[in-house]
């Protein structure tokens, strides 16, 4: 839930106006998404972990009808009473769920029908923030809710269909754009971060997620991170030295997924004849060595930080990096939709790709800050529910749109997720 209430009870007509495009640009965007895809694309569910992208672009429209809609369109009435449960992802306090491994299942409605469902819901949200004299503060919070959420699903449309069609012999591409940049070798180098007393968490301008703040207080000790996210070449000097197949370098858990799910390098990654290729969103292309390694599971970039005597850093170090670093990068925005070459970033703190290209996976566990409340309700159920058995992932993706990611931003996902664009940076003590 927003933390960024207003204590005003009604918001402007001006900010109503400004409420009801950046909602309208937020539902285009997903389904320019859809558009190059056939209804048969936009069905099939490749794992349970994956949503067909039909499911997304309804599940986000239920959102708004749900939670925006029902308690607040006067003479609320559903588009279709049975999408209610069809299209809840895990609100318990909304009532059933339909299974989320049969998502995939579900061949009605049609893409037709949850694009009308789309355009019903669109409509009536136009005319909710139409009201004269403005809407309440508690409607405007929704709804930026709903649009940030929306977002999240936009780069989840991206990454499960990017797991679906890598699941086809075709290896169909997504959008044929490669090669895509010229590529640049730079050298990793070490960059010192001042320890000390450190203010980490969203600190209220602006919208963020519950489990953002409070803002609090944090001891740091001085560290060392990596100008730059490992990259595939550094990769492969890990998997050429046998990191697949080292127990010394893993987690216990880490090894046990390494030996049940014959894991010997990244997802989407595959040998031929002596070269490694890896299934892209443009297709099946060679690895590029300068470019930052993705779809690492937390238990792959703990093994790489340990091969290269490194460690993860925790989320802490990682946003107080961060945190004067313009927010600018390969995000979704770019139309790159793969991680791009390193470059030297025209900051001062000469950190480079902070944010985009790879979510960074922390060694922190996603807990709740000191004084962290869920919202009352339905929406409560957001984030705190999953405060248990994920680690942290910052700096978006370049799945990730511009306009959604912070330096407070908290990623999570569980310890062997690999279909996210996840990557690591290295840290290390001070010696
Ligand atoms: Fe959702």
């Amino acid at each position: 839930m927003a933390r960024t209430r207003s204590a005003r009870p009604q918001t402007s007509r001006d900010l109503a106006e400004d409420l009801a495009a950046i909602y309208s640009a937020t539902r285009r965007r997903s389904e320019a998404l859809a558009k190059p895809l056939s209804a048969e694309d936009c069905t099939v569910q490749s794992m349970p972990d994956a949503s067909p992208v039909k499911w997304h672009l309804a599940h986000t429209t239920w959102f708004f009808e749900t939670f925006v809609l029902e308690r607040h369109a006067r003479g609320f009435r559903p588009f279709d009473p049975a999408f209610r449960v069809l299209f809840n992802s895990y609100y318990n306090a909304v009532g059933e769920k339909h299974p989320r491994p049969e998502r995939g299942m579900l061949t009605r409605p049609s893409l037709a029908e949850v694009l009308a469902y789309r355009e019903d819901v669109d409509r009536r949200i136009d005319d909710l923030l139409g009201a004269r004299g403005g809407v309440p503060a508690a409607v405007a919070d929704l709804v930026v809710l709903g649009v940030n959420h929306e977002e999240q699903h936009q780069e989840l449309i991206l990454t499960d269909l990017k797991h679906l069609l890598s699941r086809n012999p075709l290896a169909p591409a997504y959008a044929a754009h490669w090669p895509l940049t010229p590529v640049r070798l730079r050298k990793m180098r070490w960059i010192r971060v001042a320890g000390g007393v450190r203010e980490i968490g969203h600190d209220g301008a602006g919208f963020a997620f519950d489990n953002e703040g409070p803002r609090h207080r944090v001891l740091i000790d001085d560290f060392e991170l990596a100008s730059h996210p490992v990259t595939y070449g550094d990769y492969l000097g890990f998997i050429e030295d046998g990191g697949y197949r080292r127990p010394e370098l893993w987690l216990s858990m880490g090894w046990d997924t390494v030996r049940a799910q014959g894991w010997e390098a990244p997802l989407y990654w595959h040998a031929r004849d002596g070269r490694w290729f890896n299934f892209t969103l443009h297709g099946m292309v060679e690895i590029e060595p300068s470019t930052p390694v993705c779809h690492l599971s937390y238990y792959e970039a703990d093994a790489y930080a340990r091969w290269a005597g490194a460690r993860l850093p925790t989320e802490f170090e990682w946003e107080a990096a961060s945190a004067s670093v313009p927010i600018d990068g390969n995000l979704v925005d770019s139309g790159a939709l793969h991680p791009l070459a390193p470059r030297i970033d025209p900051s001062a703190s000469g950190f480079a790709q902070l944010f985009g290209d790879v979510w960074e996976w922390t060694q922190s566990a996603y807990a709740p800050y000191p004084g962290y409340r869920p919202a009352p309700g339905a929406v409560g159920e957001y984030n705190g529910k999953f405060m248990c058995n994920q680690y942290v992932l910052r700096g978006g993706s370049c799945a990730t749109p511009r306009r959604h990611i912070r330096a407070t931003y908290r990623n999570f996902f569980p310890a062997d997720a690999r279909w996210q664009f996840s990557g690591v940076r290295l840290a290390r003590d001070c010696r």
